[in-house]
């Protein structure tokens, strides 16, 4: 089955984008300065097309729910309505059912955090909690500093708020602390106010890598020196695939990292149920942000996924997941072995969903889109991990969501239009066909 699912998170049933329709739209001279900075997801343009059932899509990032226990999640809801539904149906607090956020300290427990639940805030989504924080935190023309690549909404709410992102490259151990600290000297110079750094450190979205346990504590001491907060965004961290797990950066430096958290992969996305993990003297800031954004999150989702935790096998589901997606992980990585032309490079993830790939010099994966999607797969293009225009020899490939079948038939169409692709360039002259060095760099492409 191919539908909306398979496409990226916050497009399932988005109409295409309009872009043709700007100059008609009579508010344009209304809207706020930020509103610039809010422009559609490639993937988005190309909804119509890519959603098309004979189309495999790599491009999205939904997670797989098929392993869920439908029917003891609907007894449970029926449960819930019938014995607490005036609470679960009425207003509750910004700061979150207090229940779920004890349980939430357990689940953050399994990453060496250990946590107040009066710190912890639920929200609508770790998105939520980007949004908040970026609010918070956030003056027009501020710095934040970013992996590149990085995670598209996270992007999108640093462009909301007219922050200025800089970029620092990862190889196949994460974030390279060099580069972090000479980024950060170099805004020093030119008189930046650099907010916070912005981290995905496990089975990172999109480039599959994970911060080598041996950086996490450079990585605290270069932020501490300068000054800098820490925004450690960790959706995927349950999801090793042999059941690993990492020291979250929020275990060692409570006072200066903000830890997202997110039910959406370990759980259900649909409920929209995550959580901020604050510094206490941010706490209070945060639960303000968070009611005037909502009031409050959701209560019957909170209990929903407070029942669940209470009463399922939540650990046994999850690893229920990471063998659904180790499955697909060796899919795609064992096709892309098979069919790629020489010269191409990938990451090899051993957690979470992605696999960055790279593609030759001349080769730029946003103009060769559509014709993929015309040869029946899509991808995710790699400037749009970007804030400033890289990543045009860089792709995004879910293996989250098709079947494994599906997916192996997904990289042989992509192998087949690279090929066809690299043979015209060649032609013309302006592809070379020598190895791209560093075999699994997912660093900017600044050819
Ligand atoms: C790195 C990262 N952060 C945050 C999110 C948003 O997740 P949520 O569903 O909790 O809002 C995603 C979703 O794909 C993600 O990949």
């Amino acid at each position: 089955m191919t539908d909306s699912s398979e496409l990226e998170p916050g497009t399932a049933g988005a109409a295409p984008a309009q872009s043709g329709h700007h100059n008609l739209d009579p508010h344009l001279n209304r809207y706020a300065a930020r509103t610039a900075g809010m422009t559609a997801s490639e993937i988005r343009a190309l909804f119509a097309v890519a959603s098309r059932p004979e189309v495999v899509s790599l491009a999205g990032g939904m997670p797989n729910l098929a392993a869920l226990p439908l029917d003891t999640l609907s007894t449970q809801m029926a449960e819930l309505i019938a014995e607490d539904g005036l609470v679960a149906l009425q207003y509750g607090s910004a700061h979150g059912v207090p229940a779920l956020r004890e349980q939430i300290c357990e689940v953050m427990a399994m990453e060496g955090i250990s946590a107040h639940p009066d710190d912890v805030v639920v929200t609508v989504g770790s998105q939520m909690g980007l949004d908040m924080v970026t609010r918070l935190f956030c003056d027009p023309g501020d710095v934040v500093i970013a992996e590149g690549p990085s995670y598209v909404g996270a992007l999108g709410s640093f462009a909301a708020y007219q922050a200025q992102v800089v970029h620092v490259a990862m190889d196949e151990n994460g974030l390279d602390p060099a580069g972090l600290t000479e980024a950060l000297t170099q805004a020093g110079r030119q008189g930046k106010r650099v907010k916070f750094l912005y981290t995905i450190p496990n089975f990172h979205n999109p480039a599959g890598v994970t911060l080598a346990v041996n950086r996490r504590a450079e990585i605290l001491e270069i932020c501490a020196r300068h000054g800098v907060l820490v925004v450690e965004d960790n959706p995927y961290g349950l999801l090793g695939f042999d059941g690993q797990t990492y020291p979250a950066l929020r275990a060692s430096d409570p006072d200066n990292v903000v830890y997202l958290g997110s039910f959406s992969k370990t759980f259900a996305s649909g409920l929209r149920v995550g959580w901020v993990l604050a510094p206490h003297a941010v706490k209070e800031k945060l639960v303000l942000a968070a009611e005037s954004a909502t009031l409050c999150p959701p209560t019957l989702n909170q209990l929903v996924v407070s029942r669940y935790l209470a009463t399922h096998d939540w650990k046994g589901q999850i690893k229920t997941f990471r063998e659904n997606y180790r499955e697909r992980r060796d899919a795609i990585i064992g096709a892309l072995e098979q069919h790629m032309p020489a010269g191409c490079s990938w990451t090899k993830p051993d957690g979470g969903f992605y696999v960055w790939v790279t593609v030759p010099e001349g080769v730029d994966t946003k103009a060769m889109l559509p014709r993929a999607v015309t040869a029946r797969v899509a991808y995710a293009s790699g400037t749009g991990f970007y804030a400033d225009g890289f990543g045009s020899r860089q792709m995004r490939l879910s293996y989250c969501y098709p079947t494994p079948e599906r997916i192996r038939e997904g990289v042989r169409r992509l192998a087949s239009v690279l090929e066809s692709e690299m043979d015209l360039m060649r032609t013309f002259g302006n592809v070379t066909t020598r190895a791209v060095s560093g075999p699994q760099s997912p660093s900017p492409d600044t050819a």
